[in-house]
């Protein structure tokens, strides 16, 4: 009997985390597979997770997706276009590991779906992972990596924990003495976004500035890799190759034809702040930005007063997340 056979009528769920890079994947070569056209590193964010549950329905004519409704989770809403992505990665997933029949598939997130901190990456990387366990397969995390890439690219830094490096040969874990670094971000806005970040990977290349975007996030990588090797004395170096290596990836939106910004006067704000008191301390957290418009900030373990100081100065102006969860902007 086939596992499918065995496992009608039964949920199988699985979760998966987000993750941020601070060298960023932004460009491909290939956008059928989602090569990139550079390496990238992130840090995971295990406390940012979407949870996916399948099971196959014999009444069904096609897969399809619904909110995945529980107590503790929120529900997320996908668009028309979400939804597609997701269900044909789910085709692909479904003849690599040779599933047959139709689906339910739900997912939810553990933090609130509309705030903008949701990822394609923990999606992605927690649908292969819940295929992969229907199929009883027993891929190693490199391989479900490779495939979780071909749904979204970011996904598959989330297989890897803390630290990934996605590189020529594919994703992988990255030992570095820094493991227990505490997050934080300035929610900027909190509306769903006007370019998707697969579009972003597009009309970046477009830009006039593209022109040595490889060679910089090469030369970024492998210093910032020499410094989180031997970190003392080198955070300040760290939060600079950080800092430029977002405002590169920002900057080409800025620059695309058409050229779109997700950097707002909010976050425009936080961001000058943020370097005052970097200047005002001569310490502070390792500011980066994705495709959006949020402000993730990185701080070291032994930093909990700046992480309280952070919280407080913030939490007056934005909405933020934090290692307590979300909170609301305090009047
Ligand atoms: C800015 O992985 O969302 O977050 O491969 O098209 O699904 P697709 O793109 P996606 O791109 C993420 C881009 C980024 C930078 C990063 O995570 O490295």
């Amino acid at each position: 009997m086939s596992n499918t056979q065995i496992s009608s009528n039964i949920w199988f769920e699985a979760s998966a985390p987000s993750n941020i890079a601070l060298i960023k994947y932004m460009g491909k070569t290939d956008t059928v597979n989602n090569r990139p056209t550079n390496s990238s590193l992130s840090w995971t964010l295990n406390n940012l997770r979407t949870f996916v549950r399948i099971k196959q329905n014999a009444d069904l004519k096609e897969d399809q997706w619904n909110p995945f409704v529980r107590n503790d989770l929120r529900p997320i809403d996908l668009s028309e276009k979400g939804k597609k992505k997701f269900l044909d990665f789910f085709a692909k997933l479904k003849a690599e590991f040779k599933l047959t029949g139709f689906f339910e598939i739900e997912s939810a997130n553990n933090f609130p779906s509309d705030c903008g901190l949701a990822s394609s990456a923990s999606s992605f990387a927690a649908l292969t992972l819940v295929a992969h366990q229907f199929a009883g397969a027993r891929y190693l995390p490199k391989e479900l990596a490779k495939l979780s890439q071909k749904g979204s690219g970011s996904s598959c830094r989330s297989f890897f924990t803390p630290w990934a490096l996605w590189h020529e040969a594919g994703a992988e874990e990255m030992a570095l003495p820094l493991k227990d670094l505490k997050h934080m971000v300035i929610l900027c806005d909190e509306t769903k976004k006007a370019v998707s970040s697969s579009q972003a990977h597009v009309q970046v290349l477009t830009s006039d500035l593209f022109k040595g975007r490889p060679e910089r996030a090469a030369d970024r990588l492998q210093k910032l890799v020499t410094a989180l090797r031997k970190p003392e004395g080198q955070w300040k170096n760290i939060f600079e190759i950080c800092w430029n290596e977002f405002w590169d990836m920002h900057t080409l939106f800025h620059t695309s034809v058409p050229a779109f910004m997700y950097l707002n006067g909010d976050g425009f704000s936080a961001l000058s702040q943020i370097l005052e008191m970097w200047h005002q301390d001569g310490d502070g957290p390792i500011v980066t930005m994705d495709a959006g418009s949020n402000i993730h900030l990185l701080f070291r373990n032994n930093q909990p007063d700046a992480y309280a100081k952070y919280q407080e100065h913030f939490n007056n102006q934005f909405n933020l997340w934090t290692d307590s969860g979300y909170q609301i902007r305090k009047d």
